[in-house]
């Protein structure tokens, strides 16, 4: 049997050592070391011998083994940096990378000041957190007053200043106003006021932070024909020509009149549905700035008018796209974000 183990090991070097693959070496390895392999089927042999016999032989099964797997080894070695370096087809197409884009609320921000800058309306941009005075006092609201609850406001912990008030999130970008006014010192005036907003609110239509954007106006002979004429154009541009507009009276405490501007509604283009009902849907105020108002921005209420008007843009967004919850823009969803 000796001289048989001698055979197989003389034989299995051969095979190894002319391995030019990691396949075929792997192949080789079985055909010796596998379940019916040349050395497993000697190893069997080995009960049938006699007993004297057995520890010599079984000595030189070893030796024979570990040999042939030290030669394994170093083939496998050897193979394994002979392997060709990866190849790269510079030819073969890329993948294409996702390209994002701005979100819906930015692309819509754009939209409306690209439009309003046609009118002469300039980009102005005031505190996120303002004074009592600029978001409620100086717009007609005093403290105290019940129409403020309608802005749900959060406040500040800080003390209050003196004429200034505490101060707030700014729940409407109407806080521009006043400031405008301030800054600019004399009419006319033609202000647009894009900024965050924030209230104690949240379901389908609201969210805690949202956007505005304030329109003002001011100047000589000012008159409600101006701010149909402008918020015409507004809606005929953002939400194309078909969709009419219309001004409803309402009540703000910084206007006199006031409106609420409806536009047809984008589902049944004013017939009426189960989703507007009327065939009109509200997008925001608007008015006449109130004397007061301009009292309170030193601007002569008796030489000078104007008009205001203040809309979210996430509603406006709403009732352009039809999207029926707008916390959805802020959900971060890009199967969302991608069809806009
Ligand atoms: N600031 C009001 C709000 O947040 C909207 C508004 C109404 C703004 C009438 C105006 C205006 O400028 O004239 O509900």
């Amino acid at each position: 049997m000796d001289k048989e183990i001698k055979k197989l090991a003389t034989h299995a070097r051969t095979g190894i050592n002319s391995a030019s693959v990691l396949a075929d070496l792997e192949k080789i390895y079985l055909e010796i070391f596998g379940k019916s392999g040349t050395f497993t089927n000697l190893t069997k042999q080995l009960s049938s011998i006699p007993k004297s016999k057995k520890p010599k032989i079984g000595q030189l099964l070893n030796e024979a083994k570990k040999e042939i797997e030290k030669t394994f080894e170093q083939r496998h070695n050897f193979l394994k940096k002979k392997r060709p370096k990866e190849f790269i087809d510079i030819t073969a197409p890329g993948k294409k990378l996702k390209l994002g884009h701005l979100h819906l609320i930015s692309q819509a921000i754009d939209e409306i000041v690209a439009i309003f800058s046609k009118l002469g309306f300039s980009l102005e941009s005031y505190p996120e957190v303002d004074w009592d005075w600029y978001a409620f006092e100086s717009l007609n609201m005093p403290k105290n007053h019940p129409a403020r609850d309608d802005w749900e406001t959060f406040f500040i912990k800080s003390a209050p200043k003196p004429h200034f008030g505490s101060q707030v999130l700014t729940p409407h970008t109407s806080n521009g106003q006043v400031r405008e006014m301030e800054k600019l010192k004399k009419p006319p005036i033609r202000m647009l006021n894009i900024a965050r907003c924030y209230r104690r609110q949240i379901d389908v239509s609201h969210t805690p932070m949202f956007h505005q954007f304030e329109g003002l106006f001011i100047d000589e002979y000012i008159t409600i024909a101006n701010l149909k004429g402008t918020l015409n154009y507004f809606t005929a541009k953002f939400f194309g020509p078909k969709r009419q507009m219309r001004l409803r009276p309402h009540y703000f405490r910084f206007t006199e009149p006031s409106f609420e501007v409806d536009v047809t509604c984008g589902v049944c283009q004013g017939s009426g549905c189960r989703f507007c009902k009327s065939g009109w849907v509200e997008l925001g105020g608007a008015g006449m700035v109130h004397p007061k108002v301009l009292e309170a921005g030193n601007i002569n209420p008796h030489k000078y008018t104007g008009f205001a008007f203040g809309w979210g843009i996430e509603r406006t967004i709403a009732i352009k796209t039809g999207i029926g919850d707008i916390r959805l823009l802020y959900q971060n969803d890009i199967r969302f974000l991608e069809q806009f």
